[in-house]
């Protein structure tokens, strides 16, 4: 999916895992400051691992993972970790790699799971979580118009600590009247 300004968002295949390690690599110390996962991710085939389980979820309904590319480059992930197809609900997740924060690329990658999420998936609720420290990550759904609906104390178990999530939703009736 096209997401504007040379940004695209890719479906995972197993030949990304390379570049996925990479990135994680050389972003482990951030990305481990609100992920949970970097500490598994040890390897190339930890990378494959990943992709292998997303496309799994994927083939269910039960997930849609893509990779973020721009200037050639994977430079992120960013996808529903979660679909409920019986509640027609979902939620987004996202990371990108340092170099590429700043450009307002994630708002732009989330504004394109939102319409994909609506129109496409036929999904009634999207929902965000973020830590609530997590400044960067909440200013997301945010600035596209998500209703901060509460907070879920310590229901994250990162390296060091437990975080409270913000919970952000966004309905599909309030998107199309935004759309207006
Ligand atoms: C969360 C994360 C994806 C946010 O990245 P980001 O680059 O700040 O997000 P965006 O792509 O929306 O960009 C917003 C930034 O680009 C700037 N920007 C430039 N052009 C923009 C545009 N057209 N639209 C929006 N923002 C724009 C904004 O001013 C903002 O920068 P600022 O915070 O310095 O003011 C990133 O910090 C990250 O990967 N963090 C680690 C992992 C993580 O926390 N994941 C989320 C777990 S819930």
């Amino acid at each position: 999916m096209k997401a504007g300004r040379g940004l695209e968002l890719r479906p995972l295949y197993l030949r990304d895992a390379k570049a996925i390690f990479a990135l994680v690599e050389t972003n482990r110390e951030r990305l481990r400051r609100w992920l949970p996962w970097p500490d598994a991710n040890r390897s190339v085939l930890d990378s494959r691992a990943y992709i292998l389980r997303v496309r799994a979820l994927q083939r269910r309904g039960a997930a849609q993972s893509f990779g973020l590319w721009w200037q050639g480059a994977l430079v992120g992930v960013a996808g529903f970790v979660w679909i409920d197809p019986i509640n027609r609900s979902g939620g987004i997740g996202y990371w990108l790699a340092q170099e590429a924060e700043g450009h307002g690329l994630m708002t732009r990658a989330v504004t394109t799971l939102v319409r994909h999420g609506f129109r496409t998936l036929d999904l009634n609720r999207i929902e965000i979580r973020a830590g609530v420290r997590n400044l960067r990550s909440r200013a997301i759904p945010q600035r596209l118009g998500f209703r901060r609906e509460g907070t879920l104390r310590q229901t994250e178990r990162l390296a060091d600590r437990y975080v409270d999530h913000a919970v952000y939703a966004l309905l599909a009736k309030e998107w199309r009247a935004a759309k207006r």
